[in-house]
């Protein structure tokens, strides 16, 4: 169940400026290269991207919505699980809309850590802090976390994973930084197969959202975010691969009649040895 065979750990680096262009783009052009429209980047292009859309980024979610993201975050955050004490990371964080979401849950006495490969959004999330929020926004590639084992009560990713260059080792990142008794949850968008729905979601996603794109003036990102759906696994397979990952307890949602899809598991304890004696 291979998400992409393309791009590398650890792309970009901490502080990097915001890039002009997105690589491989020939200056001055604006239709979608074939990697676009295939939905299939290089971690150093998705930041780019990430990068050049920031500005418009919120705005763009609200349109292609109708404001419904913040709803689909708030049952995200429920099956966290967390509460006030709770230590929770927001992988691929962007402009922070889950991790600020998560920090009212675990204040007053626990944390939240928001980490993205995006410079651009990171500033976006971080001018949207009100003091008292126990939130931090700091650089880290998903493929390549920062954090030791077992450090987090809950590990969150909101329409991130399917950007990742390698899902199955973002996926098992999560895991890794999770305690055992943890919670993973991912949200993501997905393609419904029934009728009327599945209808309305390609006129949706292939009319609406690249005319909205060219509106906010970058066709190129706007045709990818539906190429990119198309060729993320759906529910059942990404239940299976978070199974694989190393998490028990499975379960998934699907909302606004199945565009949406969240996904949690709790990361399995450890084998206990078995004592002979006994
Ligand atoms: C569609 S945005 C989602 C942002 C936010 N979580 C939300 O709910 O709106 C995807 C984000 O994933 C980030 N991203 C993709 N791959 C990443 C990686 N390997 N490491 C860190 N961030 C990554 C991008 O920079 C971008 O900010």
């Amino acid at each position: 169940m291979p998400a992409s065979t393309t791009g590398a750990a650890g792309a970009g680096r901490p502080g990097a400026r915001a890039s002009p262009r997105v690589a491989g783009q020939p200056e001055g052009t604006h239709e979608p290269l074939a990697e676009f429209a295939a939905g299939r980047l290089e971690a150093a292009q998705v930041r780019a991207m990430f990068d050049r859309i920031a500005g418009v980024y919120d705005l763009m979610n609200t349109a292609m919505t109708a404001g419904l993201h913040h709803r689909w975050r708030e049952r995200a955050a429920d099956m966290a699980r967390v509460g006030p004490g709770s230590r929770v990371l927001d992988v691929a964080t962007g402009t922070g809309d889950l991790a600020i979401e998560l920090a009212g849950r675990v204040a007053p006495a626990g944390e939240v850590l928001a980490c993205d490969f995006s410079e651009a959004m990171l500033e976006r999330a971080r001018a949207k802090q009100r003091s008292p929020e126990p939130v931090r926004f700091e650089w880290a590639d998903a493929l390549a976390l920062p954090y030791a084992q077992d450090s987090f009560d809950a590990v969150t990713v909101g329409f991130g994973a399917r950007n990742f260059s390698d899902l199955d080792v973002g996926l098992a990142e999560m895991v890794r930084v999770t305690r055992p008794g943890g919670r993973v949850v991912v949200l993501e968008i997905t393609t419904p197969t029934r009728p009327p729905l599945s209808s309305f979601f390609a006129l949706w996603f292939d009319r609406l959202v690249p005319a909205l794109g060219r509106l906010a003036g970058d066709s190129q990102a706007y045709a990818y975010l539906p190429s990119s759906v198309r060729r993320f696994p759906p529910p059942r397979e990404l239940a299976a691969a978070l199974a694989h990952s190393g998490l028990s307890e499975i379960s998934y949602r699907l909302l606004a009649g199945g565009i949406i899809a969240i996904h949690a598991g709790t990361v399995a304890y450890p084998p206990q040895p078995v004592d002979p004696q006994r």
